[in-house]
């Protein structure tokens, strides 16, 4: 396994993390660095995806590396039945980097088990989103000034929402209140509250979006209810539109917050909120190529700080 490797948002310390945060800044002011000139990266969907895909595409691109791989593995050798190791070994005889996002929980790591090139997670199952947490985490840096003692309301999917379960664990450092607001049919897993437990996380679990919540908060986290990952469609159909924000809703909320959503959103959000100043989630999209930019580097070992002082 590389050591570089991005499995898990909880492979990161508290100063790795505020240190990839402040590359990130960098490339935000520094956008064009051709450091990786001769490298190859390869970008392996399994699954769907728009932001993650394009903005780490981009990322390598500005960095000055070529970008290899799939978007729709149905039209790789995986659909001959291939197997996942396979196919990482064999990618990894191309390029100094993989990044990955699977649907199933694990494979990541997995990955990391088979070869020697560097992974990154971007996305297995609804386990772990660790290059969406960096973003995040750097959005909401951005718009709060700061990291600690948020109260941070999750709102949606919290079953299967692998990015509320990176960002949740990441939070652990910075001492935050969250409230998680679902139908218990998509709650938090237990784990998650495990972990809140055991790091001394205060939580609040509602399956009301109320007033006094969206009052008391410095940022909103709404989510898609992911359709994916259901294997009872009826299920699905009866939870799909139970939460939604409207501007209404955000009339007597705080000054300081801002409304978050990984996206893409399906009706969690309303248009209307869009043209609000507490809307933040094209710019936290935005804020991903940054970061990615910060964590390719991480994965290849390259400090862009320290070779910029050099
Ligand atoms: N947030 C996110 O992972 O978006 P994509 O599925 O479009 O990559």
């Amino acid at each position: 396994m590389n050591a570089n490797s991005l499995v898990s948002i909880a492979d990161l310390s508290k100063e790795e993390i505020l240190h990839i945060l402040e590359q990130a800044r960098y490339f935000e002011e520094n956008p064009n660095h051709k450091i990786l000139d001769g490298k190859v990266v390869a970008t392996l969907f399994f699954e769907p995806s728009t932001r993650t895909r394009l903005s780490f595409e981009t990322a390598a691109n500005r960095l000055g590396a070529r970008v290899i791989g799939f978007s729709d593995a149905s039209t790789t050798s995986s659909s001959k039945g291939e197997t996942l190791k396979d196919t990482i070994i064999m990618v990894s005889n191309y390029v100094d980097l993989i990044i990955m996002r699977h649907y199933l929980e694990g494979a990541a790591l997995y990955a990391t088990e088979v070869t020697e090139t560097p992974i990154i997670n971007a996305g297995d199952g609804s386990n772990q989103h660790p290059s969406q947490t960096m973003l995040d985490l750097y959005s909401i840096y951005k718009t709060q000034g700061h990291l600690d003692n948020l109260t941070i309301t999750m709102v949606g999917d919290l079953k299967y929402g692998r990015t509320v379960h990176s960002l949740l664990m990441a939070m652990r450092f910075f001492n935050p209140t969250f409230n998680f607001v679902a139908c218990n049919e998509l709650r938090m897993p237990d784990e998650y509250m495990e972990f809140c437990d055991r790091h001394g996380i205060k939580y609040n679990v509602s399956t009301d979006f109320s007033p006094e919540i969206i009052n008391t908060s410095d940022i909103i986290y709404m989510t898609r209810v992911q359709r994916e990952r259901f294997t009872d469609i009826m299920e699905y159909e009866r939870v799909k539109d139970l939460y939604s924000l409207n501007n209404a809703m955000l009339s007597d909320s705080r000054d300081n917050l801002k409304i978050l959503h990984p996206l893409p959103r399906v009706n969690e959000i309303a248009y209307d909120v869009d043209d609000n100043p507490k809307a933040y989630y094209f710019q936290q999209a935005q804020n991903g190529l940054y970061a990615r930019q910060a964590l390719i580097c991480n994965a290849l070992g390259i400090d862009i700080l320290k070779t910029q002082k050099d």
